[in-house]
């Protein structure tokens, strides 16, 4: 069974892999997946129950996913297993109203089958000001916070696939948890946010640890000889894991042996080194390197 880490100031204890939701929703033919089918949907119940049998107790998804059907999916899933499950969902903030925002969480609550949602986040990619502007100031932010006093929300949260946009977010002191892009090709969050996050006590979810398998495709192109010789995605997992700063790795997965894969891997590294701890700034390196000489 996975251990629990303490998420930041929210105080969950969650497993350092969720279940990533978003092929939970989708058509993928190549992958010969389509949950939209009978047998489809079978086997994304599958999915979830394969991850919560294995000791993952956090699931994250969003109402975009599939245009809702992850999200029904999870509902379906989680039907007499509720209470052991942390549920991560988000609301969009663009072109959005404080009455938008409660109707979205409104309706992912009745297709996730559920009284409450344990992290809301805003749905972000990159923040503009204005985006920081309009959450912070114009009832968005303010939608969330009545929920959250009404019981339908616990925890609330934002994603971002650009670290440095996020910074006044995660300053602002209004969010307990940020869900960021961070993996071996894109390491902006451990240079920008990942500091400022664990300074805030945010509880920290990195999306596309596995590179969303952009990475696995670059090297079967140029190095086709690192796939031979190492498992790829085993080593993009634990790059994320190694990193201090990192509560959980959100991992999209399908198949009950790629979850029983990356459930044994979590349970069994232990990191030879703190990741946060890097020199990544050319300047840091070259100190490192005569610190590391011998006088
Ligand atoms: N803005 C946002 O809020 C945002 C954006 C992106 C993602 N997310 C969240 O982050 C989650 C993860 O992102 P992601 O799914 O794009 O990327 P990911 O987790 O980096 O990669 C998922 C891919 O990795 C493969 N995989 C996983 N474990 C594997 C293993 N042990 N061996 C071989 N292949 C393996 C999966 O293969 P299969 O296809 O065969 O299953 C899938 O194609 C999403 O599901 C979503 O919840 C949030």
């Amino acid at each position: 069974m996975l251990p629990l880490v303490r998420f930041g100031k929210t105080e969950l204890r969650v497993s350092r892999l969720a279940l990533g939701g978003f092929p939970l929703g989708g058509v993928n033919r190549a992958r010969g997946w389509d949950p939209f089918t009978g047998d489809g949907r079978k086997a994304a119940i599958g999915a979830v129950h394969a991850a919560l049998d294995a000791g993952i107790n956090y699931i994250d998804t969003a109402p975009s996913y599939g245009n809702g059907n992850s999200e029904s999916v999870i509902g379906e899933a989680l039907a007499g297993r509720r209470d052991s499950v942390v549920v991560a969902t988000k609301v969009g903030h663009r072109e959005m109203t404080k009455e938008s925002v409660r109707e979205s969480v409104a309706s992912s609550l009745q297709r996730l089958r559920t009284d409450w949602i344990d992290v809301i986040q805003f749905h972000g990619g990159a923040y503009t000001l204005e985006d920081v502007r309009v959450i912070l100031d114009d009832g968005l932010l303010e939608a969330l916070r009545e929920l959250r006093a009404e019981g339908k929300v616990r925890f609330l949260g934002f994603t971002t696939e650009e670290p440095w946009t996020a910074l006044p977010l995660i300053v602002s002191g209004q969010f307990d948890v940020l869900q960021i892009r961070y993996n071996l090709i894109y390491q902006g969050a451990a240079l920008h946010a990942l500091d400022a996050a664990s300074k805030a006590d945010l509880g920290v979810i990195v999306m596309r640890p596995m590179t969303s398998g952009i990475f696995q495709r670059m090297a079967q192109f140029l190095a086709p000889r690192w796939q031979e010789a190492h498992d790829l995605y085993e080593v993009s997992l634990k790059f994320v894991l190694a990193d201090s700063r990192v509560h959980v790795a959100n991992v999209g997965m399908r198949w009950p042996e790629e979850i029983a894969r990356n459930v044994a891997l979590v349970n069994s590294f232990v990191p030879p080194f703190d990741m946060a701890k890097l020199p990544r700034f050319t300047a840091e390196i070259y100190r490192t390197e005569d610190e590391e000489l011998p006088h």
